[in-house]
């Protein structure tokens, strides 16, 4: 395995499934998740950022303040007094001169490593599999001749869960702050004395020399926290805040002998107090529970068991899927990272990034839905329960509240919802999940909708009920041409067709009256054949010959509809506004194509006999097509439009107005694997794909191991540069593509199918994959370089019909599946 070094910041070890920084001053921060269940983190390389239980708004366990100058600063800083030279392993915030300095970021944990005249310090932090804390584990080594004394010095300041009145209320917050000190515990408990029945714990399971818990005490009133008091000074004051700002840190004095080491813990718990007595006396909390968890991780050897967990949940995850196809880009995204961030966008939605300050949003409706297709591999289970979470926050007349909070489960009233594609995505992500799990259970599952009240769960609907009402919201909610009403949005929620704003303090989101309206979108009805198809297979299945058929006869009367009134040559149109004028048409001046219409309608199958399709496909290719990605639309809009809203609100060549925004690519890049071309689906996929982008590190500025939402469009000054990475629903999205429309391996009601669509030029590709209990070793040749094609299908030595898919007979067993293309 040779490591090369394709970018001056740092570079994949792939053996290791670790991106590795070399060089602290990133042309961004470039972040990690650390957090699989329900306690998260978010890591920068230097160390940055912040912690929360369940929900980034409602359970905010430490502070970080956005926007901060620099971006990041803020987290998990330890400093390092050795002599009276303060530094930090991660560089920041002292960023002293001469700290050798390495990040490497990992499946779930970061390990930074500094050192600075013979003294190591190696922190790694991590939350270990089902437990609601954060690990940091550090080792100092003496790698000098001499004797070492050097003072250590954490650092955290907390925050008060709910995260925007943290950061809002100051007349409230400065006079609550509480904490106790045990030992080298540190309880954070603002408002324990009321109604919160949890507390936040910062641990050593080493002996400290003192602590502080007061801001002012450790950093200063005027110092920042480059120059904070306490660790410059050498000495901790053992502070005990009373209101302000209260903060954690530990003094740590250690004396290594040349060539020696050290390791210990700390340990950032969130804690619950359940049923037990909240105090032990007046003003002291019971801290039992606490106290149990730093047993647990002073114990010998248990830091090193939970990072043994860690790795192995990972390594059990991944084995799911894993490929070796002739591309490395591929190998590495879809094998380690691409999985990696479908689970971060499953766990996030859109909350809490360094983009999405995770008091603004909760979980998105359609976000999720769509989220959940590149997780329901790993956890079948969890994406179970999120389907029927989601769809309780459906309204009976089948609109959808358009986001929720994590922690309530309840939609958020302030967004509301009328976006008239969220429900539609309901149906993709159940029947996702049927075929994957083989679980048609669920359709008929106990799940309410948001707007009734229920006495028990045998008068809940199922939800099989919600997709029936999901369909029909869609064929009853329509135009005067027959295409369905696109409400505040559909999933551009910046086309804006009746929001008509005049008002710069006004969200384009929730403005307008969307009542009475008559603006139609063809991209709803491109994904409402996608879905009506579905639910009509989804029946065939279950034996419901005349649901099927139901679904089929809305399904041909919404092509029908498609092809007469949303043709506009040699491309779909995208909308029509209130006024009925076209959207998306060479009778524009700008805005004259669209991708998202032209990907729904393909994936949904409207022109696969009259042409349109690869006519549509063409015209994506000669006028959106990019180096850099498929951008939105052309030509950008130059000016603000208020008939269209948002959309036109954003300069040339970002975000929705001709940005690229990698999610719709993927739509695009599937509509190639349908037509067969597989040349073309390695090429867009590679456009967009990061582990390809460090040659152009310096244009391109975001992490190259994770998909971001956004790279700048040819319209804009910085073409080629990457915004709003990690949470996206491109993480999912090309995960299908590659997964099921590259590499073809599709699970179906029946078993998988498989039905690679690759380059002329692979030789084949192998794959192993489980499905059901069972494993499938998959080898494709390619021996006559073709792009898509099965011509023979052999399990276990068998021929079997290439057409259909494996017979599924659950046996845990591992199967060879040989394909040969031709
Ligand atoms: C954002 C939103 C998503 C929307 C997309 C396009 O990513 O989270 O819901 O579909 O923007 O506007
Ligand atoms: C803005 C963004 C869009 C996002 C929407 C909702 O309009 O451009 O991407 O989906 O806000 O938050």
């Amino acid at each position: 395995m040779t490591i090369t070094a394709p970018n001056p910041y740092g570079y994949f070890d792939d053996a290791r499934r670790e991106y590795v920084v070399t060089r602290p001053d990133t042309p961004l921060p470039w972040l990690n998740y650390l957090g699989q269940d329900e306690f998260f983190g978010l890591c920068t390389n230097t160390a940055g950022g912040y912690t929360f239980w369940k929900d980034a708004k409602l359970r905010r366990l430490t502070r970080y303040r956005y926007n901060n100058v620099p971006y990041d600063l803020g987290g998990r800083y330890l400093y390092v007094n050795d002599g009276g030279a303060v530094w930090n392993p991660g560089w920041k915030p002292v960023k002293a001169a001469n700290v050798a300095y390495e990040c490497r970021h990992g499946l779930g944990y970061t390990r930074i490593v500094g050192e600075r005249d013979g003294l190591e310090v190696e922190t790694l932090f991590f939350v270990p599999p089902g437990e609601n804390l954060e690990l940091w584990k550090v080792t100092v080594r003496n790698k000098s001749a001499q004797r070492k004394t050097p003072k250590l010095f954490s650092y955290q300041e907390f925050c008060f869960f709910e995260a925007l009145n943290d950061m809002t209320n100051y007349q409230r917050t400065y006079s609550i702050g509480e904490v106790e000190v045990e030992g080298a515990a540190i309880y954070h408990k603002t408002e324990y004395r009321e109604r919160r029945n949890h507390y936040t714990l910062f641990a050593c399971t080493h002996p400290i020399a003192g602590f502080d818990t007061s801001r002012d005490a450790f950093v200063g009133i005027h110092e920042g926290l480059h120059e904070a008091r306490v660790p410059f000074a050498g000495q901790c004051t053992n502070s005990v805040a009373f209101g302000w700002n209260p903060i954690g840190s530990h003094q740590i004095d250690l004396d290594l002998a040349p060539g020696e080491s050290t390791t210990f813990a700390f340990v950032l718990a969130y804690v619950e107090q359940g049923d037990t007595p909240k105090f032990d006396a007046p003003f002291v909390m019971n801290k039992a529970v606490g106290r149990a968890i730093v047993e647990k991780y002073s114990a010998p050897g248990a830091v090193d068991a939970a990072l043994a967990d860690l790795k192995k949940y990972w390594d059990d995850l991944l084995s799911k899927f894993q490929a070796d196809c002739p591309n490395e880009h591929a190998n590495r995204m879809l094998n380690v990272w691409n999985q990696y961030q479908c689970m971060a966008t499953f766990n996030m939605s859109r909350s809490a990034s360094m983009y999405e300050t995770g008091i603004g949003r909760g979980m998105g409706f359609r976000d999720s839905n769509q989220d959940l297709l590149g997780f329901v591999h790993m956890i079948p289970s969890r994406a179970r329960q999120r389907i029927l979470d989601i769809a309780a926050t459906q309204l009976s007349d089948g609109t959808c509240f358009h986001q929720y909070q994590p922690l309530t489960k309840k939609g958020n009233a302030e967004i509301g919802g009328d976006f008239y594609d969220d429900h539609l995505w309901l149906v993709l992500s159940t029947c996702a999940y049927i075929k994957e799990s083989g679980d048609v259970a669920i359709l008929p599952a106990p799940c309410g909708y948001a707007d009734k009240v229920y006495a028990s769960d045998d008068q809940c609907e199922t939800l099989l009920h919600h997709l029936e009402t999901s369909i029909a919201y869609t064929m009853k909610k329509r135009g005067p041409r027959g295409l369905p009403l696109i409400g505040h949005a559909d999933w551009n929620d910046c086309l804006n067709l009746n929001c008509f704003s005049t008002e710069p303090n006004e969200s384009f989101q929730l403005a307008g009256d969307v009542k009475d309206s008559k603006a139609e979108s063809v991209m709803i009805a491109g994904l409402f054949l996608y879905a009506a198809r579905e639910m009509a297979e989804l029946y065939d299945f279950t034996g419901q010959g005349a649901d099927a058929d139901r679904m089929r006869a809305h399904y041909a009367e919404m092509l029908d509809v498609i092809e007469r009134e949303a043709w506009d040559g040699e491309w779909y149109t995208r909308a029509y506004d209130a006024e009925g004028r076209v959207v998306g048409s060479k009778a524009n001046s700008e805005g004259k194509i669209f991708i998202e219409s032209q990907g729904w309608c393909v994936l949904g199958g409207a022109g696969t006999d009259n042409g349109r399709a690869r006519q549509a496909m063409e015209s994506v290719h000669k006028h959106l097509f990019t180096r850099n990605g498929v951008v939105l639309q052309q030509p950008a809009y130059s000016t603000y439009d208020k008939n269209l809203g948002e959309v036109t609100s954003y300069p040339p060549g970002v975000k929705e107005n001709a940005g690229i925004f990698s999610h719709n690519n993927t739509w695009i890049n599937l509509g190639w694997c349908l037509l067969g071309d597989g040349d073309r689906a390695l090429e867009y996929y590679l456009s967009i794909c990061p582990s390809a982008k460090q040659d152009q590190i310096e244009t391109y500025r975001g992490e190259p191991y994770v998909y971001a939402q956004m790279i700048a469009g040819k319209d804009a000054p910085c073409f080629g540069e990457a915004k709003n990475n990690w949470l996206t629903g491109t993480a999912a999205w090309t995960f299908v593509t590659v997964s099921q429309g590259l590499l073809g391996i599709k699970p179906d009601y029946a078993g998988l199918r498989i039905d690679p669509c690759i380059p002329k030029a692979w030789p084949g590709f192998t794959a192993t994959r489980q499905f059901r209990g069972n494993t499938y070793r998959i080898e494709v040749k390619n021996p006559e370089g073709v792009s898509k094609g099965v011509k023979r299908l052999r399990l276990d030595g068998m021929e079997i019909d290439p057409a259909a898919p494996i017979p599924f007979v659950e046996d845990g067993k591992t199967h060879a599946v040989e394909v040969v293309l031709g």
